[in-house]
């Protein structure tokens, strides 16, 4: 596995690969890996002849007052785990490299970006589509891959990409999670002790919401309000928002009548958690995996 530094590189590599006719992927990441981001490494190897990782802690998603100084790196095992994977290249472009001075563009998907995660992280879905669509920029997947834990940014990134025509297809891969249900994420270091105890409720309380629509119910606010009493039966659990809203535009809903988004964001000392159930009451199943990404 090579490490590449430049944005220059990383294009010579790419076309390389491509005039070779090789097919390639790309799955972009903030680093201090784990096994969430392991399974979406691990499709990419085995869907594309080549993939690249990048490693990117990027600040233009992070708000003032936010983890950004704070936020875990650990470049060399990240390295160490991403050769035992099958990697071809690890892109680790430094902040200067990917907003030189004098930076002045940004994308965004203003409408879905402020819904959700966007009311208590204005701005942030901007800092996203504008640092995904660099990477993409600099790699010329032809697939890249997508965890559906931070599941608004998936949907926010797809608007991006059909609105832009990008060539890239986006990939949603499903949740990985320890043993006791919490979604995996590299700010989980950042829980205690009893706060690590405490932290899977956010997943009961959503699979709660989803036994509920499984179950046949259809009452947007019945299935949030399943995740709220279950959220304030734990006192460490400050709410943030508990939603259901439409997949297509991430709307709320009042009935649930077609593929829906119930997510959820709680405080929990030093960290944020965020987790989601999406459910589809259409009798021919998921959407997202009759469309198969894109
Ligand atoms: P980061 O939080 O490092 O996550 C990188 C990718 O791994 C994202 O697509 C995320 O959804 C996925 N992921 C994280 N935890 C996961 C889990 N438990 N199961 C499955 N997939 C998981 O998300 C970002 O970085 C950044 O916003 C980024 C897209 C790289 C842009 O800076």
């Amino acid at each position: 596995m090579e490490t590449v530094t430049s944005v220059r590189e990383m294009k010579a590599r790419s076309r390389a690969w491509r005039k070779q006719g090789l097919s390639v992927g790309l799955v972009p990441t903030m680093g201090f890996l784990h096994r969430g981001h392991g399974s979406l490494v691990e499709r990419s190897v085995a869907e594309n002849a080549r993939t690249a990782v990048s490693v990117f802690v990027n600040p233009a998603q992070f708000g003032p007052g936010e983890d950004l100084d704070a936020y875990p790196r650990d470049p060399g095992r990240d390295a160490a785990y991403l050769k035992s994977l099958g990697a071809n290249v690890l892109f680790m472009p430094a902040p200067s490299e990917m907003y030189p001075p004098g930076f002045a563009t940004f994308v965004e998907a203003p409408e879905l970006g402020r819904r959700l995660c966007g009311s208590s992280r204005p701005g942030h879905f901007r800092g996203v589509c504008t640092v995904v669509l660099k990477l993409l920029n600099a790699a010329s997947p032809d697939r890249a891959y997508f965890g559906l834990k931070d599941a608004q940014q998936f949907f926010v990134l797809r608007r991006m990409a059909r609105d832009l025509d990008l060539d890239a297809s986006l990939v949603p891969c499903e949740t990985v999670r320890e043993e006791d249900g919490l979604a995996m994420s590299s700010r989980n270091s950042y829980l205690t002790p009893a706060e690590r105890a405490a932290a899977p409720l956010l997943r009961k309380a959503l699979a709660g919401a989803e036994g509920y629509l499984k179950g046949g119910g259809r009452d947007a606010a019945r299935a949030c309000g399943i995740v709220k009493e279950t959220l304030a039966s734990e006192p460490l659990f400050e709410l943030d928002y508990a939603e259901a809203v439409s997949t297509s535009d991430l709307v709320p809903l009042s009935v649930i009548d077609r593929e829906t988004l119930v997510a959820a964001a709680v405080r929990l000392g030093r960290a944020r958690l965020i987790d989601n159930v999406i459910f589809d009451p259409s009798p021919s199943g998921p959407a997202r995996k009759r469309r198969g990404g894109a």
